[in-house]
């Protein structure tokens, strides 16, 4: 769809809302209130309008991956941690590593495309599987809630060149002190995908065969360290060279992670991905994540594949976090304005 016709599509309702607004109210005191976007739509409306999209074919957020194949190997700790089938058996792993925003074609090197992400497809022993969606950002997510998530899309969205100042964004930030902290942090590009960490940020509840339960976040740490691309070479860096270096990497021997979990004590908040909790928390080795084939067909395979950070399995339960909860219907959304 032409970039205008979709910026059109994402700001007209909420225009008609303002325009027509006060008219029906003079009209009829109880006529039923202005119809509004349901809230996913908005939200896939915003990332689309951010990339000048949609791109027909390419996720609204998160559009330029590469897809890769391996195993995920349970330690001897993660079955008592959690009774989730895989926890106990090694699985096959289908993982898509990720540039942030709609832009399909965004310069892996450029500073809009982090945090990276890394979305991990675990087949279970019955067939079906469980997903992880994580990011490269060790500082949990800007936002607490999904509405304000939408408030922080639209001010970027609304604050072009041509913006009054105070921008909307600058004022966003200026009313939100951990959105304008994270905004700034520091986030290197990484050498490689597999030098990258990732991070759960939603908490997710835990329960043993023996039916007790913790609440944790997920930690993806590359075996081979923490690794970010030299200053010097950021700015000659090919736009495709991270989707480029991974295959080769793995062609050269496994690319692997470890996954672990950052255990919540008792009071730790669960349902606010903005609080992190503190850094002496235990963390448990869940196993090691081993990469070692690149997927044949990119375009078709990436196109086809949904990943749904609550496609869950018995032992692995949602958190009570309001982000979690909006990400599948805007997913689903996106998956279908895909073309699927
Ligand atoms: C309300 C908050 C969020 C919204 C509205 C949102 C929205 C989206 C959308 C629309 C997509 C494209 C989905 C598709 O077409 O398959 C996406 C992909 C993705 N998101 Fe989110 N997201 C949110 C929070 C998060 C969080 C908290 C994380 C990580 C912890 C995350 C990580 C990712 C990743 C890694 C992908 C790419 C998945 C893939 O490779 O297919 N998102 N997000």
């Amino acid at each position: 769809m032409h970039p205008a016709r979709s910026i059109r599509r994402a700001v007209v309702p909420a225009a008609l809302i303002a325009i027509c607004g006060g008219v029906s109210a003079a009209l009829a005191a109880d006529a039923p209130p202005a119809p509004q976007e349901p809230l996913p739509v908005a939200l896939v409306h915003a990332f689309n309008k951010l990339a000048g999209g949609p791109h027909t074919g390419f996720r609204a957020n998160h559009a330029k991956g590469v897809l890769v194949t391996g195993t995920f190997t349970p330690s001897k700790e993660a079955p008592g941690f959690s009774k989730a089938a895989h926890f106990s058996k090694s699985v096959p792993v289908l993982v898509r590593f990720s540039d942030p925003t709609g832009v399909p074609n965004i310069p892996d090197a450029s500073k809009d495309a982090r945090p990276n992400g890394m979305a991990i497809r675990f087949t279970l022993p019955d067939g079906g599987h469980t997903d992880i969606v994580s990011l490269a950002s060790n500082n949990g997510f800007p936002v607490a809630t999904p509405e304000e998530f939408l408030q922080l899309l639209t001010a970027i969205g609304n604050s072009g060149p041509n913006a009054p100042k105070p921008t909307p964004v600058e004022q966003f930030l200026g009313s939100h002190p951990w959105t304008a902290k994270w905004v700034t942090t520091p986030r290197p590009a990484p050498q490689s995908f597999g030098t990258a960490a990732f991070y759960g940020i939603n908490a997710f509840k835990f329960t043993n065969a023996k039916g007790v339960s913790h609440y944790g976040r997920y930690e993806i740490l590359p075996l081979a360290g923490e690794h970010a691309l030299p200053d010097a070479e950021v700015a000659k860096a090919d736009p495709n060279y991270l989707m480029d270096e991974l295959p080769k990497r793995i062609a050269a021997g496994p690319v692997k992670f470890k996954l672990a979990v950052q255990v919540a004590k008792e009071g730790d908040p669960t349902n606010d991905p903005t609080k992190l909790w503190p850094a002496d928390r235990q963390v448990i080795d869940l196993g090691v994540i081993t990469l070692n084939a690149t997927v044949k067909d990119q375009v078709k395979e990436q196109k086809a594949l949904l990943y749904n950070p609550l496609s869950l399995t018995p032992g692995i339960e949602a958190s009570d976090d309001p982000i979690l909860a909006a990400r599948p219907p805007a997913y689903a959304i996106s998956y279908t304005q895909r073309g699927n």
